[in-house]
């Protein structure tokens, strides 16, 4: 699958580190194509990875995967051109500039405003409630980490499901995309535990269910 990234910071690099592993191109959406931190995030890559402009990364893609900061997201859209006809992941957390919460919640979600940015893409949150770490390496936990993946179009659904697989996490439908109400907190319950609680960036929420005799 062609996968384009915009952003090659710390969760485009970890997701394209698990996808180009699972045999997927990648291309890296940025503003600076050659800069020290793209060259940076496509070392590891090897051949199955590039970096372009954001509307030329896009043009070829397959799937377009948000991985820019909250603040930048409308403007990394607009910048990526029409996205038409895409499946669109976004990774996005809205948080508030200090990270001390979320901007946007209950009544909508980061999720929702990024599809009213994109019209006429196929929109899912997923990839939003772990840390980037994770989704470079989720295959050295005991138990597979979850990742939940919501959106409205339920024939393409199955396309980000299996993406989560290949990074090696178990795959849960959530729901519409309405459900980013509940996975953006979700991050935040990470981020909270990582931080406030000072358990560190070193773990991740997994879904078990009991054994069956
Ligand atoms: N870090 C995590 O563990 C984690 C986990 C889950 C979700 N998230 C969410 O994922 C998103 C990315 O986080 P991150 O930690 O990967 O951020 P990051 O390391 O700061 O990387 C952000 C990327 O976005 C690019 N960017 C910034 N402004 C842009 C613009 N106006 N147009 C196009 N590209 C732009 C940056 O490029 P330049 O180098 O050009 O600035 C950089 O490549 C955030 O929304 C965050 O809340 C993060």
């Amino acid at each position: 699958m062609k996968i384009a990234i915009l952003g090659a910071g710390n969760v485009g690099a970890a997701l394209a580190r698990a996808w180009t592993r699972s045999n997927h191109e990648v291309v890296f959406g940025v503003r600076e194509p050659s800069s020290a931190k793209t060259l940076a995030a496509l070392k590891p890559l090897g051949t199955s990875a590039r970096a372009a402009s954001l509307a030329d990364a896009v043009r070829g893609a397959d799937v377009v995967v948000l991985a820019t900061p909250w603040d930048a997201t409308q403007a990394a859209l607009a910048a990526a051109g029409s996205l038409v006809g895409k499946v669109v992941v976004d990774c996005t957390n809205p948080l508030k500039s200090d990270l001390s919460g979320l901007a946007v919640g209950h009544t909508s979600s980061g999720g929702e405003l990024v599809a009213g940015w994109a019209p006429g893409a196929s929109v899912f949150k997923a990839f939003n409630q772990t840390g980037a770490e994770n989704m470079a390496a989720a295959t050295r936990f005991a138990a597979a980490p979850v990742m939940f993946v919501c959106g409205d179009d339920e024939a393409k659904k199955p396309v980000v499901l299996q993406l989560a697989r290949d990074a090696g996490f178990e795959a849960v439908d959530a729901g519409k995309l309405q459900i980013a109400r509940l996975l953006e907190p979700l991050a935040m319950l990470w981020i909270h535990l990582a931080y406030p609680m000072k358990h560190g960036r070193d773990f991740a929420f997994a879904l078990v269910r009991p054994v069956r005799g």
